[in-house]
């Protein structure tokens, strides 16, 4: 409808005003009686050099009155109600005929790159790791059903002097077997253990300095055993990749980029922006504090490895937008980053985007990796899904794959509870509260799909086309925010904001569920197929909304 909208008061502003600035302008208005959608003509009167409301009147008097089924002046606005029978036909006709690709907008060709998750090798897999990887693997869903290809980076943090300190404490104390069963925990001790030792014994951290320069070196001893600490760590890391129904495509991590770093400072240097401070070199930017190159031993950096990495995403993807998604502690490295790239004449920098995240509080404190005592990720999720898990042995203990929907259940819970606010903002840890089928939660979500899902099992529905009726107040709602679906995926995309999809979807299904209190839906009279296919669209889109948040929606729970 919007759309249809916004096309006709194109033409009845005679092109006065394009698409986009209608778009813009138009409104929900707060309260029904004041129509579906509101146009405010006030910030016309200038241009038009006439008061808003004969503005508004004119523009009123040239739509196409047919299409709605009533427009009024109100002041300076135009106030229009759908003709809701034609829009719920276009609207439920629409979604019912294209299915879970109602939304999508056709492959353009372009591709979007999402470095996400990035977690450091021989460490643990943090919250923030957490919050990276689901809000990165719904960006690239979203890019995805925006019509990009999305590429997805896993930046691996798989090199730096830690590697030298581990090679050291892996000779001295590690042990084999130990750390093939479980790589991060005892990588992790036996660095703390140097830690510890070194504050006696400081000749440790020589030797790990030599061990690293001899990894730099690429000797065979120090290269197999980064090789192998790399490769134990990945494998765990993929076990909650996999649980979380995530994968990549590429795990080019720090590393990576170690014989590309000499042709990006050559280049530095050649545009003469490279500048020596006490023996180390950086690149001067703007209001900020300079972005160290490389420190006085010649060895490079984080931000060094950046740069490289992004030069080469550009060579190899052409991205038409390039995220980071790491949290907002990281804001002056990107910040640093981007400038060097302008700097350097490169107008693609515009393309990159920090997409920065708030921290998981558990109780309002940080949840963190101290010294040695990790919140592991894969013990969280083991708890949601064992919880899940006894709330179906409560409400439905004869369910068939208990194990699999108290799986995708418990996932889903930890996913939907990072992503249904602002990223920015700090969310709290709480299992309880993001199992609650109550609550803004995906079991919610998940619920009113099933719910939908037998009612039409039961019913044998098959979807298509047909003539609606009105299908009453509440449902009406239903269907202008079915309405409202592709442009919340555009929103999407273009605030690289996952939470406007996880709102709405919980939106739907609130409605939906008043709905269904308010109405038999199954009961056998000529309205029956018209709920059916309604209640199928609802929940056809539900389920594409959290398909693209990462969750999954059993059909039973
Ligand atoms: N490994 C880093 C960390 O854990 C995150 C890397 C993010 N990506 C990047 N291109 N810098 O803090």
């Amino acid at each position: 409808m919007q759309e249809k909208i916004i096309k006709d008061l194109e033409q009845a502003l005679e092109g006065q005003l394009d698409y986009k600035e209608i778009e813009e302008l138009l409104e929900k208005p707060k309260y029904e009686h004041l129509g579906d959608v509101s146009f405010p003509c006030f910030s016309l009167a200038k241009k038009f050099r006439k008061s808003p409301q004969l503005i508004a009147e004119e523009v009123a008097g040239n739509l196409q009155q047919t299409l709605y089924k009533d427009v009024q002046v109100v002041g300076g606005y135009i106030n229009i109600f759908y003709a809701q029978e034609n829009a719920i036909n276009r609207i439920l006709n629409r979604i019912l005929s294209e299915q879970e690709s109602y939304g999508s907008k056709q492959a353009n060709g372009k591709k979007v790159v999402i470095d996400f998750s990035s977690p450091n090798i021989a460490k643990s897999f943090s919250m923030g790791h957490l919050r990276s990887t689901v809000i990165g693997n719904a960006l690239a869903n979203i890019a995805e059903k925006n019509g990009f290809q999305s590429v997805r980076i896993n930046h691996l943090g798989d090199w730096g002097t830690q590697f030298g300190k581990l090679i050291v404490a892996y000779k001295l104390w590690g042990n084999k077997e130990a750390i093939a069963s479980s790589p991060i925990e005892e990588l992790l001790k036996i660095y703390v253990k140097f830690h510890d030792e070194a504050e006696q014994n400081p000749e440790l951290n020589e030797l790990a300095r030599q061990a690293f320069k001899a990894l730099e070196d690429q000797d065979e001893e120090a290269t197999q055993l980064w090789k192998w600490f790399r490769e134990v760590s990945l494998a765990e890391f993929s076990k909650v990749y996999e649980q979380l129904g995530i994968s990549f495509d590429s795990y080019h991590g720090e590393a990576f980029y170690n014989d590309k770093m000499d042709s990006v400072i050559k280049e530095l240097n050649e545009k003469e922006l490279l500048v020596e401070s006490q023996g180390a070199f950086v690149v001067e930017v703007d209001s900020m504090p300079p972005c160290l190159i490389t420190k006085t031993d010649g060895a490079t950096l984080y931000a060094t490895r950046d740069l490289a990495a992004a030069m080469y995403r550009w060579q190899e993807y052409q991205p038409a937008r390039s995220f980071y998604v790491v949290g907002n502690e990281q804001s002056l490295h990107f910040n640093q980053l981007f400038a060097v790239i302008k700097k350097m004449g490169y107008n693609w920098a515009e393309r990159l985007m920090h997409v920065p995240f708030g921290m998981i509080l558990k109780d309002g404190k940080k949840m963190s990796t101290r010294k040695g005592k990790v919140v592991l990720l894969a013990d969280v999720l083991a708890e949601t899904i064992e919880m899940a898990k006894k709330n179906i042995e409560l409400k439905n203990p004869s369910l068939q794959d208990k194990e699999k929907v108290a799986e995708q259940v418990g996932v889903g819970a930890v996913i939907f509870n990072d992503l249904k606010n602002h990223r920015m903002n700090d969310i709290e840890f709480s299992i309880e509260l993001m199992l609650n089928f109550e609550g803004e939660t995906a079991p919610y979500i998940q619920y009113t799909y099933a719910r939908i899902s037998s009612l039409l099992y039961k019913a044998q529905f098959i979807p298509e086309k047909i003539k609606f009726a009105s299908l009453g107040d509440t449902a009406w709602q239903g269907i202008l925010q079915l309405e409202d679906f592709p442009e919340t995926i555009n929103a999407a995309y273009e605030q690289a904001d996952p939470s406007l999809i996880a709102k709405y979807a919980l939106k739907l299904a609130r409605i939906y569920n008043k709905y269904y209190g308010q109405t038999k839906v199954l009961t056998d009279d000529e309205g029956i197929q018209q709920r059916l296919a309604f209640s199928y669209c609802v929940a056809t889109v539900l389920e594409e909304s959290l398909r693209i948040l990462g969750i999954k929606a059993p059909k039973n729970m």
